[in-house]
């Protein structure tokens, strides 16, 4: 069960009436976007639901696959958010649009929450991206720490395009990615860049044959559990770290880390 946004007010809803599915198996976790018929478009309750399966993501797991079932990833936002009526249940841009600023501050910060967990030092999260990533698609892709595309894959930033601005927590890792010029460009031409450019200017790890992408992911993720979970926690977090610290900071940083380390594995040996 999930608490769906809901202009304020919440209810519990199913994930399987989010249209998500959430799979554990071992130390792997699967999101799966499952509302095909819909190309996987997202709501407030999709991104609540994100939210509450990080905040209660099983402690064993390392890696979270996130995928869409279907012809495409994810379709981006429902646009019947965009109509007077909205998506039933799950209010509409209209009633949004309504709050004051503090409650629409949070309405967007709750949302947000379901992709910033992805983040987290302790876990890897890995898109498993085909067909189309729009939107709200795109930037639950770049929520993720790695991409995996299909060679079908098309990645498209449409909000500006709306006149919207992505907002779930996609432009910074777009930039840091592709840097601020490409950024740019690609929000507010909202063109499709395809999987080969994608891999190119840094959007994705690995691109392959779309009947290849699970095992791709397969692959990728037991390497990935190859490392120790404590030395891969430390590293990650050092990784992220080090787009904001000078050379002589991460340094330092590096060196904290390394005591921990070297004390856990040789203490008392
Ligand atoms: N919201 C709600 N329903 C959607 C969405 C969406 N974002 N995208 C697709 N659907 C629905 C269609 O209305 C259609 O429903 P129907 O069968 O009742 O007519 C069904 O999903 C299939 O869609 P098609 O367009 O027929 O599928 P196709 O494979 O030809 O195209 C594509 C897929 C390219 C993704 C197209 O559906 C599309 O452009 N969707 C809208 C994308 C968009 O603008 N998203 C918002 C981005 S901004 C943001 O995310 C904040």
């Amino acid at each position: 069960m999930a608490e769906a946004a809901n202009g304020g007010s919440a209810e519990k809803i199913s994930l399987a009436e989010i249209g998500l599915r959430f799979e554990v198996d071992g130390e792997i976790a699967t999101i799966t976007l499952d509302r095909p018929d819909r190309r996987n478009a997202q709501t407030f309750a999709t991104w609540s639901a994100l939210a509450h399966i990080g905040d209660n993501l099983p402690q064993q797991v390392r890696i979270v696959v996130v995928r869409g079932e279907g012809p495409s990833f994810s379709a981006g936002i429902d646009l019947r958010m965009f109509t007077p009526e909205g998506v039933l249940g799950q209010g509409s841009f209209a009633a949004a649009a309504a709050l004051d600023d503090p409650a629409f501050e949070e309405l967007i910060a709750q949302a947000q929450r379901g992709f910033l967990w992805l983040r987290r030092p302790g876990i890897i999260s890995v898109a498993a991206v085909h067909g189309h990533a729009i939107g709200a698609g795109f930037q639950l892709a770049l929520a993720c720490d790695l991409r995996v595309l299909a060679d079908d894959a098309q990645l498209c930033m449409k909000e500006p395009a709306l006149g919207l601005v992505p907002d779930l927590t996609g432009t910074k890792p777009l930039v840091d990615l592709v840097g601020l010029p490409r950024a740019i460009e690609i929000c507010l031409t909202a063109r499709q860049v395809g999987a080969q450019e994608a891999a190119r200017i840094g959007l994705a790890e690995l691109v392959v044959a779309p009947e290849e992408l699970a095992g791709a992911v397969r692959d990728l993720t037991a390497a990935l559990l190859a490392t120790g979970r404590d030395a891969a926690t430390a590293t990650k977090r050092l990784l992220q770290g080090a787009a904001g610290r000078t050379l002589e900071e991460q340094s330092a940083a590096e060196r904290r880390e390394q005591i921990v380390r070297i004390r856990t594995l040789f203490a008392g040996s």
